[in-house]
């Protein structure tokens, strides 16, 4: 039986499985709330790489608290560029010979929009992915063309159609207008002629200035009064967006864009023969069983950011599981260690 600290000892763990989704989605709460109280004590201090260290350092320390062996597959940068959280660190708790515990491949944000965080502006999050070995897509640090939308949405829009055709496609989905739909464009000179083809065929746009993946978020969620994401973004970004909206039975369309030889090298080295290959979120996330976390560092459209009051601090996080078909929204409050202590209901 999975021990108190969801380690399975290996006698028992061919009787009980291992359970990827069950074991450690609750691990990860943890991971995510601890990255972005670090990051939020440095909000709007305009040190946007400290903001990312601090990030790093309290996620790769929480990390090594839970029972797993993971490997980090999208992470900080290459071995030599990061000291942290890097591709190819392992990362988990240890456990004596011969206990069995979840084998993972995890991809991670640490603090995606630092320069949010770093202004105070809107939409940082801290996240992380994770699935079974070879779930995720090991996508290089570059650009990915991307469209993302909700669940109605699906296999109705194309990343090679014409914008005006993506956006009528949309609009008859959710049964309104072109000009109701609202779709967020990262605030790029590169998105010069995809923001005049939005704004030609009537449709509203949200510019924002960093998060995609969190805008991403947002857009597979029905309520969240953003419709769509189109333009390009971080490939690591869009790989993490892919996991949620397998989560969230959403849509998405990415392609890398290979437009240098080390990145021609790269995608060789990774077994990609066409570089111009179009990936649904089911490529770019392919795993069965998928975990993915995030929690508002400040406030977004759908996580409230991190709150400092006398009794502690309240956090705002999502936890999303694909095989077992969960979407847990968590306030939690983090304690201060007084004797006076008090909870507030909101
Ligand atoms: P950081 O978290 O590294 O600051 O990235 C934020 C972000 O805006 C992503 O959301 C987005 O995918 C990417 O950067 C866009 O890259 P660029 O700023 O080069 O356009």
């Amino acid at each position: 039986m999975a021990s108190q600290s969801g380690a399975v000892t290996k006698s028992k763990a061919k009787s009980f499985g291992v359970n990827l989704e069950t074991d450690l989605a609750v691990e990860f709460i943890r991971v995510v709330e601890n990255a972005a109280i670090a990051s939020a004590h440095t909000m709007g201090q305009g040190e946007r790489k400290f903001s990312d260290h601090v990030a790093t350092e309290a996620m790769r320390k929480t990390m090594d608290t839970v029972p797993m062996r993971g490997t980090i597959v999208i992470g900080e940068g290459e071995r030599d560029e990061a000291p942290m959280l890097y591709i190819g660190e392992k990362v988990g708790a240890e456990f004596p010979d011969g206990t069995v515990v979840p084998e993972v491949d995890i991809a991670v944000d640490p603090l995606e929009g630092t320069n949010l965080c770093a202004t105070g502006a809107p939409g940082s999050i801290t996240v992380l992915a994770a699935s079974e070995k070879g779930g995720l897509l090991n996508a290089p640090d570059c650009y990915m063309d991307k469209i993302v939308v909700g669940p109605s949405c699906k296999g109705k829009v194309h990343l090679d159609a014409p914008v005006k055709d993506n956006l009528q496609a949309i609009a008859d989905a959710l049964e309104r207008d072109v000009e109701d739909l609202v779709v967020i464009v990262l605030d790029r000179p590169r998105h010069a002629k995809l923001i005049a083809e939005i704004r030609a065929a009537g449709a509203r746009i949200r510019l924002i200035g960093d998060g995609d993946l969190s805008a991403g978020i947002a857009a597979a969620v029905i309520g969240t009064g953003v419709h769509a994401v189109m333009g390009s973004g971080g490939a690591p970004e869009g790989v993490l967006t892919a996991a949620a909206i397998r989560c969230l039975n959403g849509y998405m369309e990415g392609r890398l864009v290979i437009n240098t030889p080390a990145l021609e090298h790269r995608i060789a080295r990774m077994g990609i023969r066409d570089k111009n290959k179009i990936y649904v979120a089911e490529e770019l996330a392919p795993g069965k069983q998928m975990i993915f976390a995030a929690t508002g560092v400040t406030d977004g459209a759908l996580l409230r950011g991190v709150r400092f009051f006398g009794e502690g601090t309240r956090t705002s996080s999502v936890i999303m599981t694909l095989a077992t078909g969960k979407v847990r929204f968590i306030d939690s409050i983090h304690l201060e260690k007084k004797p006076d202590v008090k909870v507030r209901f909101l």
